[in-house]
Order: structure tokens, then sequence, then C-alpha cells
């Protein structure tokens, strides 16, 4: 069976995963009030890395008493810094299941050294958080932007826990419900939810987090630019918009955009809202076709950010090749971009529901989907 082609197309095709989707408003112009060929030190730049710093309090709902910074490198950045600056000083749990994640097991247990517990499950699947030791510093991911499956809340984490908790939440937050109490570090780049740049990493840090950054020092060197503290203790200057290096103060503009658009729309309520109404498109869609499904097992844990679908037709011989021309065919009509699945994961499509995508946009993708489907099956026959 062929369908026709579907009358209507996305007002915008951009489905990625990262760099995401600009906000609706956005427009090169708006960047105009970017002090541009000015010092990062001077006040108008410490000004604006300030605001980026405040309004993502605001927006966050990040407590009094937990300090915001802007680093370099993206959330790899952020993540990566506070590996380096805080493991070491009690055992470590290590959680995966999937790519980033993974990634984050490489760096501590081959580049740290550590003798890790390493917990880890496949891709569609999650680890039980439970049964974790909390005692130590557990690191893990909130939404595996490559498997689509995310924790559907942090209630087993212990509030008296004695471990940290570091959680690189880039593609959680600003879209999902962050339980402060139980997080100590927390990290996210400007790229996903916001559809920012990816110039510069976002890192919190509990107050837990910064006794730990004073009292312990890591037996590992540290390059200036995961360098926290000065004499044992916390640089505050970071967390106040004072960078550690250059920081370009075009994506700070755009960033400032972004958070001026969540404000006018209600802030994180509305945020997590456009997220959950996107999300429950596609779910609406795989519900009605038997050939399609959410990679993610179980619903409470599919992501409402980084969907990611498998196709579950068993007349497909080559998942992978069919996954790849049909995001093709859609990439070619121009109606989806980016949305085939990460390289390391199982085949099939990854769409972007994050805050700045259109849910009429993603209503509009559905028949698309359907539309190549059909026709690269036919094809197949
Ligand atoms: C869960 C997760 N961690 C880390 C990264 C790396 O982010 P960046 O490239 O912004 O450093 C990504 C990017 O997609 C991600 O999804």
């Amino acid at each position: 069976m062929t369908t026709d082609q579907p009358a209507t197309r996305p007002g915008n095709p951009r489905f990625s995963s990262g760099p995401c989707a600009k906000p609706p408003v956005f427009s090169l112009d708006k960047l105009s009030d970017a002090p541009l060929g000015r010092s990062h030190r001077a006040a108008v730049g410490k000004a604006k890395l300030k605001a980026a710093i405040d309004h993502t309090r605001e927006i966050l709902g990040v407590p009094e008493g937990y300090r915001i910074g802007i680093v370099p490198a993206s959330d790899t950045g952020a993540v990566e810094m506070a590996m380096w600056s805080l493991l070491g000083a009690r055992p470590v749990t290590m959680v995966a299941w999937e790519s980033f994640g993974a990634g984050w097991v490489t760096d501590a247990v081959k580049q740290l050294k550590l003798d890790a517990d390493v917990r880890t499950a496949p891709y569609g699947q999650i680890v039980d958080m439970g049964a974790i030791d909390y005692d130590s510093d557990v690191v893990f991911t909130w939404n595996g932007t490559t498997s689509g499956v995310r924790l559907p809340h942090g209630d087993m984490i212990p509030a008296d826990r004695q471990g940290l908790t570091i959680c690189d939440a880039t593609s959680a937050a600003f879209a999902m419900d962050l339980p402060w109490d139980k997080l100590d570090v927390v990290t996210f780049s400007w790229q996903k939810v916001m559809g920012g740049e990816a110039a510069h990493g976002m890192l919190i840090l509990s107050p837990r987090a910064v006794e730990r950054l004073e009292s312990h020092t890591p037996p590992w060197p540290l390059p200036k630019i995961f360098r926290l503290t000065k004499g044992g203790k916390l640089i505050e200057g970071i967390f106040k918009g004072e960078t550690i290096n250059t920081p370009s103060m075009l994506a700070v503009e755009d960033y400032l955009l972004a958070l001026d658009w969540a404000r006018s729309i209600g802030g994180l309520p509305a945020l997590i809202a456009r997220c959950d109404a996107n999300a429950a498109v596609i779910a609406r869609f795989c519900a009605a076709n038997d050939w399609i499904a959410n990679l993610a097992e179980d619903p409470a844990t599919a992501s409402t950010t980084s969907v990611c679908l498998k196709f579950t037709d068993p007349g497909i011989s080559d998942g992978a090749a069919f996954a790849k021309a049909v995001a093709k065919r859609l990439e070619a009509e121009g109606v989806a971009f980016d949305i085939g699945a990460y390289r390391d994961a199982p085949p099939g499509l990854r769409i972007w529901c994050g805050a700045t995508v259109e849910t009429s946009d993603l209503e509009a993708l559905m028949p698309w989907i359907a539309h190549a489907y059909h026709a690269e099956r036919a094809a197949l026959a």
C-alpha cells in the first residue's frame, strides 16, 4: 500500500535532537543588543552573563544556595568538569542506559581509572535507580537522548544520602521537573530544550557539592578549564558570570532571548506542557499504527523530548537501511531534518519534541512518516 502525499507540511521541519530548533520567536536581528566586540569582563558583558544565570534560576526554579555557573564546552564540558573535580572521595556508581551515559562510564573507568560500580541497561530499558547505593557518588543521565528513555521522577533518591548525585540533564532541563533536593550537580547545554547555541555548558551545584569541592583535592591533574577552586575555596566569580575563559556574547544574547521567550509563554510549566503535548502526538501515532513503536519499553520512562521510534514490521529485514531510507525521504521532501536514530542506537527514528518545537508541526509530520513508511515498504516488495 502507498498513501497519497499529505497535503500539509510542518511549518518548521527542524526536529534535530541538537542543536535543536530555535524558539518560535527567534530571528537573528533580535540579537542586535549583543555587546559584540566588547570585553566580557566589561560591565555590559558581565551584566549579560549574570542575567543568563539569574534568568536560568528564575525559570528553572533553582533553589537559593545552589550555584549556577556558565562553563566552557557545552554540556560535555560541564559534566566532565564535575566528574574530574568531585569524584574520587567516595565509592562511585556509574549509571548508563544509552550512549551519552556510556560515555561518562568510560570517563570514570578508563580515564579516571575509578573502580566504579557500573550499572547499565540496554537501549529501551532503564537501570533500577532504586537499587543503587546513594552513599556512593552516583553519575547518571536524566534523559537518555539516544534511547528516548528517561527517569520518571527522583523519588528513589534518598534526601539523606551521603554521596553526591551528578546528573547530566541536558535533554531534560526546561522540559521535565527536576527535583533539586535530590540532585547535587545538574548540567545542561543551551542548545537543547531552549534552542540556544552549543558553546557553553551550565553547571549547577548544591551546597553539598560545593562542600565537596572545598574539602577534596582530586589525585589527578586538572586543566585550567576544569578548575572550580583556588586555594581550596570555590571560585565564586564563576557563579556570578566571571567565566573561566572567553564566552561568546552572541551565544549569551541568544540564550537570553530564549529565556525571555520561556518567561513570555508562562515559564517552566508552559515549557513542560509543550514537551508533553509534543510527545503525546507521537504516542498517539504509535498507538494507531502497528508498524512503529516507541523504543522505550515502559511508557512511564518514555522521553518527552528525544522520542525514539523503531519499526516493528516483521517484513523489514534490514532495519537500519529501512530507517535510513525513511529519514532520507522525509529530509528530501523537506518535512523533517535530522530524524535518523543516533549512530550508536538501534535503527529507527528520533524526533525532538522539546519546547521550541510546535505541536502543530509534529501533527503535520506524522502523516508524512506514514507516507514515507508505506512508500519504502512498497519499494521493498
Ligand atoms: C545526554 C547528553 N549528554 C551529553 C551530550 C553532549 O552535549 P554537548 O554536545 O552539548 O556537549 C548530549 C548531546 O546530545 C546529550 O544528549
